[in-house]
């Protein structure tokens, strides 16, 4: 059996956000350093635990980078930050292409010049534009039908062709939907006007919003509503720290992965779940497709623990954390 990887010193990117912040606690737990970069446009600093460095500006400042990566003797580099809304990428493109991509580049090449030698990248399924088959395997074709999708995917490439090009290897992670909070409500979802279900959902069922629309019905599912792979973000955090394990164990070797459960959920299986809490009002209208991802990809080889899957159940665990995080005295929006 393979030993587990000391822990290193890693830099988290966007580390004040949703899934950034998960990451650091799950780092943290683990018992790694971590320090944390974020320009705040959508992370809180609230969101980035006591005794954390943390560093407030932009990935593309390369001097600034360059500081972190000596003070610290970062090892790693968790690259979360970015923008996330598909609308938003449509009506202003080349923001997305320079936050997402240009300055993903600045970062990497950063951590190429300092002799950072694993790098972790939160990549998406919009990757896959719009799948024929589901489930969704890593090697189906990559057809991104936004410019968000795009600028993810240009980053992987060019990760891509870095590590074969110089001393780094990296594991891209394709995440479909996420949700959930930490499940000590030390942190969750806080971005502002976030459109992710459950956590419109809960907020609906916490009195903060008037209602939940359900958009489209007539779909090729069970209920006739969209049905998508959720997975609980404190599991997702936890793959980052196994990814980060496997490239440590075997530097040659650069990693792309779906994470889910291979398992989807119905808008109605969600808002029925949400019910069982508290009555809300749903009405019509929502996404489309079936768009599931088979479990074997939840699968992250790292010392002893082969073949980790996510432990939580859907829905009932992805509506009591953040139930529990809303509702919470740090949460005050
Ligand atoms: N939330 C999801 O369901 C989902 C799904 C797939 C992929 N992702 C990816 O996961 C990552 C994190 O998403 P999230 O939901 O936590 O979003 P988020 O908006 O909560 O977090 C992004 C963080 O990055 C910071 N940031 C943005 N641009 C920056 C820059 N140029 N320099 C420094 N900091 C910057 C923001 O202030 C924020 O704290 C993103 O890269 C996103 O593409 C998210």
């Amino acid at each position: 059996m393979s030993k587990v990887p000391v822990p290193v010193p890693v830099l988290v990117t966007g580390g004040a956000g949703y899934i950034g912040s998960h990451a650091v606690l799950a780092l943290k737990d683990a018992g790694w350093a971590v320090a944390v970069v974020d320009n705040l446009t959508t992370g809180f600093r609230f969101a980035v635990p006591e005794g954390v460095p943390f560093y407030e500006g932009d990935i593309e400042d390369a001097a600034l980078l360059a500081r972190i990566f000596a003070e610290q003797g970062t090892r790693a580099v968790m690259h979360f930050a970015g923008s996330i809304v598909v609308p938003e990428s449509v009506e202003n493109p080349l923001m997305y292409y320079h936050n997402n991509t240009a300055k993903s580049r600045s970062l990497i090449e950063a951590a190429v010049k300092a002799g950072v030698p694993h790098f972790i990248f939160s990549s998406t399924a919009a990757t896959y534009g719009e799948p024929e088959v589901s489930p969704v395997s890593e090697d189906s074709p990559k057809l991104p039908i936004n410019p968000y999708g795009m600028s993810k995917l240009m980053t992987e490439i060019m990760l891509a062709d870095t590590a074969k090009a110089h001393a780094i290897n990296y594991c891209a992670l394709r995440y479909f939907n996420v949700a959930g909070a930490d499940p000590q409500a030390r942190s969750g979802q806080s971005t502002a006007g976030a459109t992710h279900l459950i956590k419109v959902a809960v907020e609906a069922a916490l009195g903060k919003r008037e209602a939940v629309g359900v958009f489209g019905s007539d779909f090729d599912t069970p209920d006739g509503t969209g049905v998508r792979d959720y997975i609980h973000v404190a599991d997702l955090a936890a793959a980052h720290v196994l990814a980060l394990e496997a490239l440590i164990a075997d530097p040659a070797a650069s990693l792309t992965m779906n994470c889910g459960y291979g398992r989807g959920f119905s808008v109605l299986e969600v808002l029925d779940a949400v019910d069982r809490v508290t009555t809300i009002p749903s009405s019509a209208a929502w996404s489309r497709a079936v768009l599931v991802i088979p479990p074997r990809w939840f699968r992250i080889t790292a010392g002893s623990r082969r073949h980790y899957r996510g432990s939580r159940n859907m829905p009932s665990s992805m509506l009591s954390s953040p139930m529990l995080w809303h509702g919470s005295a740090s949460w005050a929006n």
